[in-house]
Formats: C-alpha cells, sequence, structure tokens
C-alpha cells in the first residue's frame, strides 16, 4: 500500500505518494521528473545517480525512496541559482571536465559534498573525495582540475560575501 513521502526537494517541501520498496532514483525521475539524477549501473558503483541526502553524497539508486522522510535532498536540479550556474559548475566547464556529461550530475553533487566540508582540499582529498564516480570519457584529470577550480572559486564567492558583495554558494 502507499505511503505519502514528505521532504524537502531542492529546497521545496514536496509530499506524493509512494509504494514501499521504491528507489529514490525513480521517484525522482518517473514521478517528479527530474531526470537530472542519471542511473548506470544500479548496483552503487558507477556514482551516476548521486545526490545529497542532509549534504552527503548518496546513492540515489541503493535509497528506498520512502528512506528520505522528513530529510532535505538536493538534486542537480537545485544545486544551481536561478539561471545562474553553480561555481562547481562553471569550474567544470571551463575546465572540460564534462564531455558526454552522463557522469556530471553525480560529479557535481558528490563535489560539492566535498567542497561543503572541506574548503581547501588536495589533490589526495579529491581524489578520495570523488572516488565513488566514474567516468568513461574525460579520464579523470579534468575533473580532479575542475574541483580543485571550483574550490578556489568558492573560496573567492566567501571573500567577497564576507566583504559584502552579492554571492550565493
Ligand atoms: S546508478 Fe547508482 S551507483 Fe550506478
Ligand atoms: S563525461 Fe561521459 S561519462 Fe563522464
Amino acid at each position: 500500500m502507499k505511503k505519502e513521502l514528505s521532504f524537502e526537494l531542492n529546497g521545496q517541501h514536496t509530499s506524493l505518494w509512494v509504494e514501499p520498496g521504491r528507489l529514490l532514483t525513480d521517484v525522482l525521475r518517473e514521478d517528479l521528473q527530474l531526470t537530472g539524477t542519471k542511473v548506470g549501473c544500479q548496483v552503487g558503483e558507477c556514482g551516476a545517480c548521486t545526490v545529497l541526502v542532509n549534504g552527503a553524497a548518496v546513492n540515489a539508486c541503493l535509497t528506498p525512496a520512502l528512506s528520505v522522510m522528513g530529510q532535505s535532498v538536493l538534486t542537480i536540479e537545485g544545486v544551481q541559482n536561478g539561471d545562474r550556474l553553480h561555481p562547481i559548475q562553471e569550474a567544470f566547464m571551463e575546465t572540460a571536465a564534462v564531455q558526454c556529461g552522463f557522469c556530471t550530475p553525480g560529479m557535481v553533487l558528490s563535489a560539492k559534498a566535498l567542497l561543503d566540508a572541506n574548503e581547501a582540499p588536495s589533490d589526495e582529498d579529491i581524489a578520495r573525495g570523488m572516488s565513488g564516480n566514474l567516468c568513461r570519457c574525460t579520464g579523470y584529470q579534468k575533473i580532479q582540475d575542475g574541483v580543485r577550480l571550483a574550490a578556489d572559486k568558492l573560496r573567492a564567492k566567501r571573500q567577497d560575501t564576507a566583504s559584502g558583495e552579492e554571492g550565493q554558494l
């Protein structure tokens, strides 16, 4: 029997009826039409389905939808600010860390979880933080470059914000 799932999705209170056992990927993509979350392996190995739950990166393909009851979920659709890309998205574009783009939503969200927790990650920190996300196209160097540039951009924005200029991270 369906249960009502109420949670915060990309900053908005969201409520819908869900069959027990349905996965978060299916509810996001099929019920809510948020197809930015990709589905690759479906066994927790590729990271294409990465979303943030209460700020932590999780594989939505392994997450029962009802387990996010009352939690805060961020998908790629909620990362940018209006029509302005998030600095991580800008950095990925500027470093050519995007080719086919299939892995990119998950990469951006893993990078966000990493950079929210560590504003100046070492190369080892970046490699570890992104280790759950696979990419068939870019090799990983450009993604590493993208995350490093994103860290620089976010630090600069924080400084602008601290000195009173407009900025949202
Ligand atoms: S689709 Fe979820 S980890 Fe691959
Ligand atoms: S850009 Fe194609 S899988 Fe990563």
